[in-house]
């Protein structure tokens, strides 16, 4: 559909925007649904970000995605955020109704998802999680919220990671820890049924293996970054121990589908949603 005077507005906002998949994808999805929607990326820092809201509400756009750095900064700029994004304390989608900005945080529901698929209840989970930052906290909350009992939170900064595991054991019931992310570390976990990576780290070049860790039957790796190749290093060398994997591209996609949903009403085609992200992550690896 080409745009015309009654199109709706739906944005990106961060700073970088020009590596992000997500207009690519929302307008994809748009189009595959006839729905006379446009999807925009602009860059803006700290600095723009209040211009830019109250630019948004004047033109009346929908809503969109907040991307770094702003997803913090946002929180005091929005009239009702819900509960989960207050929990972890970032929002990454805004919704415009009637010049009224709600806020929300998807990344909890779309991590749990593609878990829940492969494992059902978090019930009986003791996860080891690498990083301590937003990713690492909407984890561990959509962890604690579904009942897991165990978190050990390996971290370079052990302080970030010491905060995060005492924010879980004051609001949650579950036994949270954290350590420095080192192999020594790592060597003393004792039987994880998941593993995370919330860093950037592919572990390719890092000095950690993961291949000491004794894996029993059932064991996840999950791995939250997209931007490499589908089965990374770090998932590579847990799916050789016999690790079942979730590539960071189903979380992405996720977390996709339940903001246009937010925007439109809409569930989009998750599957065709899925081939149009790879598509887009594999042109934008090309040198
Ligand atoms: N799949 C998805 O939909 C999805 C959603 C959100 C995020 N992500 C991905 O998850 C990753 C983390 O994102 P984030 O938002 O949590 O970032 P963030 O808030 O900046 O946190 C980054 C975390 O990684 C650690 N880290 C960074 N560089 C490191 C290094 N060289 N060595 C060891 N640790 C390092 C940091 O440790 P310090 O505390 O020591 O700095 C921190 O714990 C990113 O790659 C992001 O793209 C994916």
């Amino acid at each position: 559909m080409v745009p015309n005077s009654s199109t709706r507005l739906c944005c990106l906002l961060g700073d970088p925007t020009r590596q992000s998949i997500s207009p690519y994808i929302h307008n994809k999805s748009f189009q595959a649904l006839n729905l006379n929607y446009v999807y925009l990326a602009f860059r803006v820092g700290k600095e723009g970000l209040g211009d830019s809201l109250r630019s948004l509400r004047n033109l009346n756009f929908v809503g969109g995605n907040i991307t770094m750095p702003l997803k913090e900064e946002i929180l005091s700029l929005i009239d009702e955020l819900d509960a989960t994004a207050a929990k972890v304390g970032a929002c990454n989608t805004i919704l415009n109704s009637k010049g009224k900005l709600f806020g929300f945080n998807t990344d909890v529901e779309g991590f749990a998802r593609p878990l829940r698929r492969r494992i059902g209840s978090f019930r009986s989970i003791r996860s080891v999680l690498i990083g301590a930052g937003g990713a690492a906290r909407a984890a561990t909350i959509a962890l604690a919220e579904g009942g897991c009992r165990e978190v050990v939170i390996l971290n370079r900064t052990v302080e970030k990671g010491r905060k995060l595991a005492e924010m879980l054991e004051g609001k949650y019931s579950i036994n949270a820890r954290a350590s420095h992310l080192s192999q020594e570390e790592l060597d003393r976990i004792v039987d994880p049924n998941l593993i995370i990576n919330a860093s950037p780290l592919d572990f390719r070049d890092a000095k950690i293996r993961f291949n000491r860790l004794g894996l029993n039957d059932g064991v996840v790796a999950y791995d939250m970054v997209y931007s490499h190749a589908e089965r990374s290093f770090f998932l590579g060398e847990l799916e050789k121990g016999g690790a079942t994997a979730i590539p960071g591209n189903e979380m992405l996609i996720e977390q996709a589908a339940i903001s246009f949903e937010i925007w439109t009403g809409i569930k989009p085609d998750l599957s065709q949603m899925s081939i149009d992200a790879l598509s887009a992550l594999e042109e934008m690896r090309r040198p």
